[in-house]
């Protein structure tokens, strides 16, 4: 095979906990996961000339060897030991970058499993999953998808059932935020209020969408600084425009909202896309 498309995933937090800090500098979580069907489109092709080239459609992303994709495909030659070759990568991105959606470790998750499947499954499913932490600490989560809770650095998956139907409002401030940035103005032993996972877990388990919703929390929100306005405002209008619950997604700063009601979301989805740029209506998948 000589050329393969993937698409990726973004994913949005339902919960959002910090346990500690560890020695090396990165926390421990527990995270509720769920992919939803905004999506990256990856083209990748073998070359003749021996470089890794990246080209996104993003003109401000690098497409040197810090960009995550190039990252992926160097791990992989390394890992799989088949014999290194050139390759391009372009990347079209719809996933907002630093946004808390995991767009950049999607890609590094698509490339890797991309890759795989062009030479032939030279690792296992398992395999890759191991390797691919040394991307990112979202990476394993991307290759496997779908409604998970996620432990350890967010290495540690437990497959749980799918999320019940509904509908996903994606709203992203007109701002980046950086994710080591968030997390050293984290101060653990601060943490006053957490997410009740298990409650989440038990309202998944029932398809409980109204149960999910209302006890969706995360604890990085509060350190969002001068943000957290902004956060404050979309977070208060979602619920004004019908969703059930409203959270930020990962290291933020883009907030979701979900409902129950299709039309009530597509209103709400007009209303938001007349003051933002980055909004999108979503299923979880
Ligand atoms: O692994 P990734 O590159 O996505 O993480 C970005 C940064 O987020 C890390 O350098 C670290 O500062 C922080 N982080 C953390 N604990 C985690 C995941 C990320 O402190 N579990």
């Amino acid at each position: 095979m000589d050329k393969i498309i993937v698409t990726t995933n973004a994913k949005i937090n339902l919960s959002l906990d910090v346990v500690n800090k560890r020695e090396d500098g990165y926390h421990n979580l527990k995270m509720i996961m769920q992919s939803v069907d905004l999506s990256d489109t990856i083209t990748i092709e073998k070359s003749a000339n021996n470089d890794i080239e990246i080209k996104t459609n993003l003109y401000y992303l690098p497409v040197n060897e810090t960009n995550i994709a190039y990252k992926s495909a160097q791990l992989f030659f390394e890992e799989s030991g088949v014999e290194v070759c050139g390759l391009k990568i372009d990347i079209l991105k719809k996933i907002p970058v630093a946004a808390g959606l995991a767009g950049g470790s999607s890609n590094g998750a698509g490339v890797l499993k991309g890759l795989n499947q062009m030479f032939g499954e030279p690792l296992s499913r398992e395999r890759l999953m191991e390797i691919s932490v040394k991307i990112g600490a979202d990476v394993p989560y991307c290759l496997m998808g779908g409604t998970a809770l996620a432990e350890g650095i967010g290495e540690k998956l437990t497959q749980l059932k799918p999320m019940p139907k509904c509908k996903i409002l994606l709203v992203k401030p007109p701002f980046g935020i950086s994710t080591p940035r968030i997390f050293s103005r984290l101060k653990v032993e601060r943490i006053n209020y957490r997410p009740h996972t298990k409650g989440i877990i038990d309202a998944i388990e029932r398809g409980d969408v109204l149960g999910i919703a209302r006890r969706m929390y995360n604890v990085l929100e509060n350190i969002t600084g001068k943000d957290q306005l902004e956060i404050r405002k979309i977070k208060n209008r979602l619920i004004d425009n019908g969703a059930l619950g409203s959270v930020m997604s990962g290291s933020g700063p883009t907030v979701f909202g979900i409902f129950d009601d299709e039309q009530l979301a597509k209103k709400a989805y007009a209303h938001f896309k007349e003051k933002y740029r980055d909004v999108f209506l979503c299923n979880p998948v």
